[in-house]
């Protein structure tokens, strides 16, 4: 499926232009909030939708979405030291998630969509934490953040097969053109 889009941006150029810019920066800011408390949700509805209490599955799915919970606090408090009010503004990156989520049929194909989803959400981590010249408030958070993240992709990562992979990746790849659309 093609979609015709403007060409994608690095993540480390979308960063330097979002850094220097604080309305852009506060309302990334509270893109990220929104996105750690509903990654929470999402994993948390996946877990007791297809994972069977007591499986290796359940167990990683619980720690990935307190990990996640944590995020959002520590996002929060963010917000908060800016003088802001850590609440979730708009829907969730609806463009992404109404592709990939329809694609969930099982334990594997939901997983195979969280390593899609997380593997794109590494990059821009990893910019951010990587950046000696972002705000040093925003850049210790999300080197906070990385290692986690990375967890993440590996543990759902472990939890796909090749077939589930493959099933949920065009559609993510249609749900990232659009998102970078959005951005
Ligand atoms: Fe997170
Ligand atoms: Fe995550």
């Amino acid at each position: 499926m093609h979609v015709a889009t403007s060409a994608p941006r690095s993540s480390a150029a979308w960063w330097a232009e979002t850094r220097t810019d604080p309305e852009r920066l506060h309302a990334w800011l509270f893109a990220q909030y929104r996105g750690e408390v509903t990654a929470a949700q999402r994993i948390v509805a996946l877990r007791d939708a297809h994972a069977a209490p007591d499986s290796r599955a359940f167990r990683l799915l619980t720690v990935i979405a307190e990990q996640e919970r944590s995020h959002a606090e520590w996002v929060g408090e963010l917000l908060r030291a800016r003088g802001l009010v850590a609440e979730v503004r708009g829907a969730a990156e609806a463009r992404y998630w109404q592709q990939t989520l329809p694609g969930i049929a099982d334990l594997a194909t939901g997983c195979a969509v969280g390593a899609h989803a997380e593997a794109m959400r590494l990059e821009r981590i990893a910019a951010i934490a990587g950046d000696a010249e972002a705000p040093p408030d925003i850049r210790e958070v999300f080197a906070r953040i990385l290692p986690q993240e990375r967890f993440h992709a590996r543990a759902f990562g472990s939890l796909t097969t090749p077939e589930s992979l493959a099933a949920t990746r065009a559609a993510h790849e249609l749900g990232r053109a659009l998102l970078g659309l959005e951005a």
